[in-house]
């Protein structure tokens, strides 16, 4: 029989989560107290993020977030493919093998929304590609922060902190991610918890810490 640890595809010992959702819509705040609360019962987690979860990463993601002037389409997803595969090799399933939770914001849903719905490439491809890079591996559970785009717009703004690429673009493209990440969900119910980010934070950490400790249980 196969050893599940040696399949790259699954989690191993331990438990893969990510956070998902338009800019601005909170999932730091929640990412961090997941993981006090994993913590204080004596779980090892690693919080991590993509892109720049890496040493490498961190370079890539000045490239992708602060370049001056267009990238084409087929290399930012590449870009974002590249950080992927050398975080998921490096960090993330070196971590879930230990037996670790990994608390990881943003992932591969993050490339078909923005890159394949919001751009002019197709959600599948994209997947296909970030599959490729992370050899298959995908979380146990993908937490959807879902904002509406104007709020979400007023809450970045009134942190009046430097827009990156992404965020500068047009409301509409904001919309469209929208939308993608609530598709996604909707084809992988089992995968996803979709919580409304414009609730109380206290509200949305309940709701989190009850998915994840039925996952624990
Ligand atoms: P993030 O680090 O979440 O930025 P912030 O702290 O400002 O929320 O993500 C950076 C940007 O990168 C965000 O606008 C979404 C975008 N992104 C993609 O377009 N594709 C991807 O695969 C990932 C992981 C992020």
């Amino acid at each position: 029989m196969a050893n599940a640890a040696a399949d790259p595809s699954t989690t191993g010992r331990g438990l893969f989560i990510t956070l998902e959702g338009g800019d601005g819509s909170g999932k730091s705040t929640q990412a961090r107290l997941l993981e006090g609360w994993l913590v204080e019962q004596g779980r090892t987690v690693v919080r991590t993020r993509e892109p720049g979860g890496t040493e490498v990463g961190v370079e890539i993601r000045e490239i992708v977030l602060h370049h001056r002037g267009d990238i084409a389409p087929r290399a930012e997803a590449l870009l974002y493919a590249a950080d992927r595969a050398h975080h998921i090799a490096t960090k993330v399933r070196p971590a879930l093998e230990r037996g670790d939770i990994v608390i990881q914001d943003r992932y591969l849903d993050s490339s078909v929304a923005y890159q394949g719905a919001g751009r002019v490439l197709g959600g599948p491809e994209v997947r296909d590609l970030s599959l490729w890079a992370a050899e298959g591996l995908l979380p146990d559970l993908t937490i959807l922060l879902d904002l509406d785009e104007t709020v979400a717009r007023t809450r970045l703004d009134a942190a009046q902190k430097r827009f990156d690429r992404l965020e500068a673009e047009a409301g509409e493209f904001h919309g469209r991610v929208r939308r993608a990440f609530l598709d996604l969900a909707a084809a992988e119910p089992e995968r996803f918890l979709v919580v409304d980010a414009g609730d109380a934070v206290d509200v949305i950490a309940a709701t989190v810490r009850d998915r994840v400790g039925s996952l624990l249980a």
